[in-house]
């Protein structure tokens, strides 16, 4: 058990699973993008460790670029949210793949794909390590999906508990 500010939490994805489906992850994406030039558009800060290890799977070229995005607060979604650093690059006509760290109502990806697509991008795919599918409320395509996990918060691999907890090399999830 570890403690991150206030709260427990129990190791939940280790890192040799990690790093196996990031892998297969990274050989699915440079299967389906092969011969054409997908831009991977990390969104930060939570992506930072997947985004990084995913690029370095990947055996086609691909550009990288960031934006930043919250919605969270503690523990809790606001239910709004807010662009901190938003689109320094022309996306159009791009196959622009969104790299995030989880999935959750699906809030901040339905308000980045929106954003994306006012530049008129080729295709817009989104690829995320975790994916809580109760919490859930769109019903758009997740096309690359790590590991489908129960609707408990979770740290570590990228994710905070109110920005700590980011540096941990595997992810654990919070203890009743
Ligand atoms: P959504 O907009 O509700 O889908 O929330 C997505 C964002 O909330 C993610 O990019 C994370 O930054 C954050 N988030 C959601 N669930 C967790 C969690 O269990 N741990 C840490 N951050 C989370
Ligand atoms: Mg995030």
């Amino acid at each position: 058990m570890i403690q991150v500010k206030d709260k427990y939490f129990i190791p939940f994805i280790n890192s040799d699973d990690l790093s196996l489906r990031v892998r297969q992850l990274g050989l699915k994406i440079s299967n389906d993008f092969a011969n054409e030039n997908p831009i991977l558009l990390g969104v930060l800060n939570g992506s930072f460790m997947f985004l990084s290890d995913l690029s370095k799977n990947l055996t086609i070229p691909a550009e990288i670029s960031f934006v930043k995005i919250a919605s969270y607060s503690g523990t809790v979604s606001t239910g709004s949210v807010k662009t901190l650093m938003g689109l320094d690059i022309d996306l159009s006509d791009r196959n622009v793949i969104i790299v995030e760290d989880i999935v959750d109502s699906g809030l901040t990806i339905d308000f980045l794909v929106s954003m994306i697509h006012k530049q008129n991008p080729k295709k817009v795919s989104i690829a995320t390590l975790l994916l809580k599918p109760e919490a859930f409320k769109y019903d758009f395509t997740i096309d690359y999906i790590g590991f489908e996990i129960p609707n408990k918060f979770v740290v570590g691999y990228g994710l905070d508990y109110d920005g700590w907890g980011r540096n941990l090399p595997e992810i654990y999830q919070l203890k009743n």
